[in-house]
């Protein structure tokens, strides 16, 4: 019988621990938290185990599910490869490079899969949208455009362990980008601000931040990521190219209408677990093959490095308040 553990029994563990008993009925879960209630909760409705420490719920199991805060993930995910288990980590793999190029080189020791949580690589829509871009259907590229808005900004406990808001919230666009378009990103240029209330200054933090990325060839990719929105959860993104557009994320739950018309919130998406319902259970089906032994990665650690690469590009051209220009191409290693 496969094991898995998942590791942290918050939002993002309860959905993966669901998604993954809904997947097959007959797996073993061991789920591990810090709050043991938080575990013993998600068990009274996911059937499983409560473990008692990390390395006991590392014992015996196939695989690893981490979706602890951020900058946590490191050592979490750590202890899992080296123990030999296929692991799945949310996003941000981890906050810094430097940790990033530490995973990177153990998976590839212990000769481990690892997949971070990036859930665009599954959303059925996302992955429509980078075949046809791929396969030119819309033409070369000219513009992308990505709107990341959350409905609710983050609590102070969350932000205070998520790496901020680029690392935390704009991070799955500076994956989605290269990934879709098969490009590297060849400068870029940042602006962060705090508009809103919130203890984003305390943090070193901004609730809203603006990116232009300058891909190869001299496409543009602009990136907008708002920690509040107060209608709802908005999340898409719209591609030009020279012979068509194309745009995925909106439909009527979207929390956008046109000024005659009225936009009734109990209808818009609340959040990520509402709008990327439909990716999280293919990663988590991706996930399980992996675990067999079988499928493709969706996302391998030094996928996932490339994001943290333009993250840190991002904050530093905030910081400068000038372009950055990437000195190798964010596709290929830079360990
Ligand atoms: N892919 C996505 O769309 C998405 C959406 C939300 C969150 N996330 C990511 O998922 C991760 C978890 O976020 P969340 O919203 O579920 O947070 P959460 O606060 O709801 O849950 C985190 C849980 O981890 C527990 N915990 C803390 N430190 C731990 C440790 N060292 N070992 C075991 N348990 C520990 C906490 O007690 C808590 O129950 C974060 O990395 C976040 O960036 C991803």
């Amino acid at each position: 019988m496969t094991a898995i553990a998942v590791l942290g029994t918050g939002r993002m563990g309860t959905v993966h621990a669901r998604n993954l008993r809904a997947a097959d009925p007959t797996l073993e879960l061991v789920f591990f938290d810090v709050s043991r209630n938080a575990a013993t909760a998600l068990c009274a409705h996911v059937a499983g185990r409560v473990a008692d420490t990390l390395a006991d719920a590392l014992t015996g199991v196939d695989g690893a599910v981490v979706a602890t805060p951020s900058d946590s993930h490191y050592d979490v995910a750590r202890a899992a490869i080296s123990r030999g288990i296929t692991v799945f980590c949310e996003k941000p793999m981890v906050i810094g490079l430097t940790e990033a190029d530490k995973i990177v080189t153990l998976a590839e020791r212990f000769d481990v899969q690892v997949q971070v949580g990036f859930q665009r690589r599954c959303d059925p829509d996302y992955v429509a949208l980078k075949n046809a871009v791929r396969s030119l259907r819309h033409g070369d590229p000219l513009l992308i455009r990505a709107v990341a808005a959350d409905r609710w900004p983050p609590s102070t406990e969350f932000m205070a362990h998520s790496g901020g808001i680029v690392r935390d919230c704009l991070i799955h666009d500076l994956d989605v980008v290269p990934w879709m378009t098969g490009r590297d990103v060849s400068s870029v240029y940042a602006q962060g601000a705090i508009l809103t209330a919130g203890s984003y200054a305390e943090h070193d933090d901004h609730d809203m931040v603006t990116v232009v990325l300058t891909l190869d060839g001299g496409a543009h990719a602009v990136l907008t990521a708002s920690r509040t929105n107060p209608l709802g959860y908005d999340h898409r993104i719209e591609f030009l190219g020279t012979a068509g557009t194309a745009s995925v994320g909106l439909d009527r739950r979207t929390p956008i209408r046109r000024t005659d018309e009225e936009c009734r919130p109990e209808t818009v998406y609340e959040d990520f677990r509402e709008r990327f319902a439909a990716a999280y259970a293919a990663e988590m089906m991706a996930f399980l093959r992996l675990v067999a032994g079988d499928g493709e990665n969706p996302c391998p650690a030094r996928e996932a490095r490339k994001a943290l690469v333009l993250a840190e590009a991002v904050e530093r051209s905030i910081r400068l308040g000038r372009p950055v220009n990437l000195t190798g191409p964010v596709r290929t290693s830079g360990l």
